[in-house]
């Protein structure tokens, strides 16, 4: 007697669930509830039961009943109602619900800097080239009138693979790589990674420069101001003054540090600039007849200036962004605000 109850119990909620239209619904009621259904007649039967079993199985079958009623009632209602949508043309898919959304990546603060440094030398006529990271002693020293044992040397914490293999401690090499595979005139641009043993909050042991150079004939300071000045005014505004202090670089003479008016005081003097009104953002210089000889131009016929710059620094500067190693962090409250 229980086995069946149960047994009926199981077949009714599953022909239930599978029930899909609610002229289906009578049927069902007289197959499982009416009068004449099996799980009436089991009740009918429960009289017949032993006496001290009787209590037990007439709740159970109760119990059963109650719940298949329920269950009944509650599916003629969903039936019901999707009827009565179908009946006003009003579809069972919710439209006002909000629809599905991806998340999407997007590009790296400092690529979308270096992306808009090239595109800003792009825009002023230069090409763009990408050198290993990879070098050799050579290009990254030797060819820039950095010889062995040359004190400049000292200005790199350089990684070495092996005796004449490193990683490249600037995009300098680039100017080498490209002179001695064309002809003047000139205008190019090397953006790429650069690595020095180096790691405190103004230094990571990986990061970014841009390269840019420019030969041809009767070239002078003033067309590096020039340009410099241009990029300095699309990259941060107008209006911000810069100035060329006197500096060294093997491969440059004259060479200088550029420096723009602090962004942040305008020149006044605070504590990102130290007081001086001026924050430094790159190096520059003529090309070093020396470099020139190497990659066999006539210093006398062609000159040319050169520049480098720390793509991190000048995201820095234009973001306020305090610490470089926010960048490689990963921080996605840090990467998404750009
Ligand atoms: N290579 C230099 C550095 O990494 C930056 C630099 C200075 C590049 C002067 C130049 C330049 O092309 O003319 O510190």
């Amino acid at each position: 007697m229980e086995e069946e109850l149960l047994r009926l119990q199981k077949e009714a909620c599953r022909d239930l669930a599978a029930l899909q239209d609610l002229k289906d619904l009578e049927p069902f009621r007289v197959q499982y509830l009416g009068r004449k259904s099996e799980f009436t007649g089991l009740m009918r039967k429960l009289g017949q039961v032993a006496a001290e079993e009787r209590p037990r199985l007439g709740k159970l079958a109760n119990d059963i009943k109650v719940d298949l009623e329920e269950r009944f009632a509650t599916r003629k209602t969903e039936l019901e109602e999707a009827a009565r949508l179908e009946a006003s043309g009003i579809s069972t898919v919710d439209l006002t619900l909000p629809g599905r959304t991806f998340p999407i990546g997007r590009l790296h603060p400092v690529t979308q800097v270096m992306e808009e440094i090239c595109a800003i030398f792009e825009g002023m006529g230069f090409g763009v080239a990408e050198g290993p990271d990879v070098e050799t002693d050579f290009y990254n020293f030797e060819a820039l009138n950095i010889p062995k044992h040359h004190p400049a040397r000292d200005m790199h914490d350089t990684f070495y693979i092996n005796e004449s293999l490193l990683l490249r401690t600037h995009t300098s090499p680039m100017q080498a790589r490209i002179m001695e595979n064309r002809q003047p005139p000139l205008r190019m641009i090397a953006p790429g990674k650069v690595y020095r043993c180096d790691s405190d909050i103004t230094h990571t042991p990986m990061f970014h420069q841009v390269e840019g150079f420019l030969v041809d004939r009767k070239v002078s300071f003033a067309d590096l101001r020039g340009v410099l000045g241009v990029f300095i005014a699309r990259m941060f505004d107008e209006r911000t003054a810069m100035r060329a202090r006197p500096s060294f670089f093997p491969f440059t003479e004259p060479s200088a540090e550029i420096d723009i008016a602090c962004v942040i005081c305008r020149g006044k003097g605070c504590r990102v600039c130290k007081q001086t009104g001026w924050l430094e953002i790159l190096g520059a210089g003529m090309i070093d007849p020396e470099v020139f000889k190497q990659v066999g131009y006539d210093p006398e016929e062609y000159s040319g200036f050169a520049f480098g710059l720390g793509v991190e620094r000048i995201a820095m500067l234009k973001y306020g962004i305090n610490d470089i190693r926010l960048y490689y962090e990963n921080d996605l409250r840090f990467l998404s605000q750009f």
